[in-house]
């Protein structure tokens, strides 16, 4: 059997990714993390944001993983360069293809970013847009609502298409031809955010995008899986096991059956003079 791809979010939306990775490479066998115990993410600062994705890596790293997807747009924003100088395996975040994807799409070259507060605060999908299209006019906006709103299966409905107005009233004043959905969960609302910003308005969804960028690499360094033994994906998180797989497979699109929950506080214990995890008062805010 080959070594797997190992895939993190704070939750369960990096199922989000999971389901366009599968559907992409269905050869691959993937190893997920749900840090389900520290969500949300997104509220955090950079430092704690660093320090988990660290972790998180550490702990998919048992299972001889051969390719890191970081499935959380808010991990990918904050922690990607240190997770790239610290692991020995190629790493992949959501941002730079959702970033590039839409510099390609762009036409007037006014493109909005929502995600959440950490992604936007970070600006990480304005400097990936600007390294492709140094002209191109940026606008972010957090939706800290949202998030809360997916998990509850709100994805229609009086409360969010109110919320989603609010959100995205600035972006569409502005003019933006294109939408990054940057944030794990927001493909869920894209039929809703659809209605609200008309058929004109190119929407990018990040999960798409990395599944498509992590097929590309993979081929690059040919380490695409040539055995016919898949193997089992296996899924595990820090807290309920059960509440990640009746809300994950919404996200998925497919039942969750193989659910486990890991005891991540012993785990971190027991890891603690890991060298990945070394100097971790190095990661101060920039
Ligand atoms: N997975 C996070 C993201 O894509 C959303 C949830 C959180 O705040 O942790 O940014």
């Amino acid at each position: 059997m080959e070594r797997p791809i190992g895939v993190f979010d704070s939750g369960v939306g990096g199922l989000t990714v999971v389901k366009q990775l599968k559907k992409i490479l269905p050869d691959e066998r993937l190893v997920y993390f749900g840090d389900t115990a520290r969500i949300p993410y997104g509220t955090k600062s950079k430092r704690l944001i660093r320090q988990f994705a660290l972790e998180d890596a550490l702990f998919l790293l048992q299972f001889d993983i051969k390719f890191l997807v970081v499935a959380c747009n808010t991990a990918s924003s904050g922690a990607l360069p240190v997770l790239q100088e610290r692991l020995e395996i190629p790493v992949v975040g959501v941002v730079e293809p959702g970033a590039r994807a839409a510099a390609e799409k762009t036409r007037n070259k006014r493109i909005g970013v929502i995600g959440t507060s950490a992604t936007i605060a970070s600006s990480s999908y304005a400097k990936e847009i600007r390294k492709l299209m140094p002209e191109a006019e940026v606008l972010g906006q957090p939706c800290p609502l949202l998030v809360p709103l997916v998990e509850e299966g709100w994805l229609d409905g009086e409360v969010t298409v109110l919320t989603l107005k609010k959100y995205l009233k600035d972006l569409i004043e502005a003019g933006v031809d294109t939408i990054i959905l940057g944030c794990t969960h927001y493909p869920l609302l894209e039929p809703t955010i659809r209605k609200i910003v008309g058929p004109q308005v190119a929407l990018i969804d990040s999960g798409k995008e990395t599944a498509k960028a992590v097929k590309r690499v993979l081929e690059e360094i040919k380490l695409v899986n040539r055995s016919s033994e898949k193997g089992k994906d296996l899924f595990f998180v820090s807290d309920s096991p059960e509440q990640f797989a009746r809300i994950g497979s919404n996200f998925l699109g497919e039942a969750l059956t193989n659910v486990e929950r890991i005891d991540f506080d012993e785990f971190l214990i027991k890891n603690s003079s890991s060298p990945l995890l070394k100097n971790l008062e190095v990661l101060h805010e920039d």
